[in-house]
């Protein structure tokens, strides 16, 4: 009886981790999901500008170093408000979406090859 309740009790604790887990890594999900939307039009799935769009407006590769030496701050700013031929986000994604989306861009350049 005593040893049932203890791996009920594990069970339990590695249950719970698996959900703590699974909360972790749902923001840059669903930022994956935003970036799908929204961005990969001028920036590619991949993030490196590579579309027919992307060109002509001179999409930034998102992977660069120069595009990640941003912080997540000037990054979510430029998302907001838009810079050069970037359109502004701001009243098509909440700010919470916004951060999302800007996790997903640290994701895509540590997968790049
Ligand atoms: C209509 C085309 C277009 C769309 C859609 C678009 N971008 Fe951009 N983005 C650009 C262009 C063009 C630049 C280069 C801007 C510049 O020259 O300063 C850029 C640059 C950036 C930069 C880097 C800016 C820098 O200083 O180097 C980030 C970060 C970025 N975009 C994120 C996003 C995210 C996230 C989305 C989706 C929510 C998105 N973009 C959607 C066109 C677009």
């Amino acid at each position: 009886m005593e040893s049932k309740s203890r791996s009920l009790v594990l069970l339990l604790l590695l249950f719970s981790c698996v959900l703590l887990a699974a909360q972790e890594t749902s923001k840059p999900a669903a930022g994956a999901s935003t970036f799908k939307s929204k961005c990969v039009l001028c920036h590619a799935a991949d993030g490196s500008g590579n579309t027919p769009l992307g060109k002509q407006l001179q999409a930034a590769d998102l992977r660069s170093k120069d595009v990640q030496k941003l912080s997540d701050a000037e990054m979510r700013k430029i998302v907001h408000d838009g810079q050069a031929n970037m359109p502004p986000f701001a009243d098509q994604l909440s700010n919470e979406e916004i951060a999302g989306v800007v996790k997903y861009l640290r994701v895509l350049a540590r997968s790049k090859k």
